[in-house]
């Protein structure tokens, strides 16, 4: 057991018992790598109480990998020429989700770039085919306005994930060209009135991102109240203008994990693909650090490579079968158990 700064461990349990933490101290937590373990124990405590030991499997149907938008980390950006384009046919995402409530899945996330060919009309008919197999549906599918999120809410998705990348507004529209940081936080709240579960989440090792910047995300999403938060590691890919760049973080990111379900306890957390793409097993750790789920890919054939955001990701070369026998049995293996509800965030008070 490494011996830490008594005020270290003095914020860690504060953290774990109140809940909070200013800007200064998530920062000095953040900087603390020898904090690390301490901080996964004190949120795994956390998760085990308000969450519980369920892990909740999210099924990830890719559905487009078409772009109109150039973030300069993304492998799906319009630029990128060498990106091969998919779009699945209606009949065929029905497919792959009737499959993933065939392996116990109880969500499916329909994720795609932002397609336009896919209009609100064209998913609301979607939707409601997929509601019927009584899944709960998210959508990871980029903005939109009032309007459509309003009709896709009344097709039946129950969530919806957009990530804000980074809080930092000038580094954010630096990454997104075209993007402007407003208009992300207008999607989060037009989410939000609608009655989505919101879910949102940043990258970690974003060229000129600080830890100050970071502790700024986790409070930000603290004060959204975020229904779930999803955080990775950046992860260079070499048809990008970030192709030389550094990769994230790996302990960095653990620490953020961790933070963030000290500060936002009642939270889904999924321990991400990009994290399991750096390190093998990082899920089984990530899990172990604060998180409680976990979205397979349940895309399949070509479609499953297409949809490359950055590259080695992990179980590309793997069948959704083969990863729903994997998951069962890593999460078995940690004495946790795959949760049969479909894991709607539980309020507390
Ligand atoms: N490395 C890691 N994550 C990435 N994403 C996009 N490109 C990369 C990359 N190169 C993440 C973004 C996006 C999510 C769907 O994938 O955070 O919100
Ligand atoms: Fe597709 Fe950023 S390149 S959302």
């Amino acid at each position: 057991m490494v011996q830490l700064e008594a005020d270290i461990r003095e914020l860690i349990r504060q953290a774990e018992k109140i809940h909070r933490l200013s800007e200064d101290e998530i920062v000095r937590l953040l900087r603390a790598a020898d904090a690390e373990e301490a901080l996964a124990a004190a949120a795994d405590r956390v998760r085990a109480a308000y969450v519980g030991d369920g892990v909740h499997l999210r099924g990830l149907i890719e559905f487009s990998s078409y772009c109109r938008r150039d973030c300069l980390y993304c492998g799906l950006r319009r630029s990128n020429s060498k990106a091969e384009r998919y779009r699945l046919e209606a009949a065929e995402i029905l497919r792959l989700a009737r499959q993933a409530k065939a392996f116990g899945y109880h969500t499916v996330v329909l994720q795609s770039g932002e397609d336009l060919y896919f209009t609100a009309e064209r998913l609301a008919e979607i939707l409601r085919a997929v509601k019927k197999l009584d899944l709960a549906v998210t959508l990871s599918l980029g903005e939109r306005s009032y309007e459509e999120y309003r009709l896709l809410r009344e097709a039946g998705a129950d969530r919806f994930l957009l990530r804000i990348e980074t809080s930092d507004a000038g580094l954010y529209e630096q990454m997104d060209p075209g993007m402007r940081w407003e208009e992300r936080c207008r999607c989060l709240q037009d989410l939000r009135r609608l009655g989505y579960e919101v879910g949102t989440g940043c990258l970690v090792g974003l060229p000129g991102q600080t830890d100050v910047s970071l502790a700024r995300d986790i409070l930000f999403f603290q004060q959204l109240d975020a229904d779930m938060v999803g955080i990775g590691p950046l992860i260079p890919n070499g048809d990008t203008p970030l192709a030389t760049a550094a990769a994230g973080d790996f302990h960095l990111t653990r620490r953020m994990v961790s933070l963030i379900r000290l500060l936002l306890p009642e939270a889904n957390i999924p321990a991400t693909t990009a994290m399991e793409t750096l390190q093998p097993d990082a899920r089984v750790l990530i899990l172990q650090s604060g998180a409680n789920v976990v979205m397979p890919n349940v895309t399949e054939g070509e479609a499953r490579r297409k949809y490359a955001l950055y590259p080695g990701k992990a179980c590309v070369a793997d069948t959704p079968a083969a990863c729903r026998h994997c998951m069962e049995g890593k999460i078995q293996a940690m004495g946790r158990y795959v949760a049969k509800d479909q894991g709607f965030r539980q309020h507390r008070k």
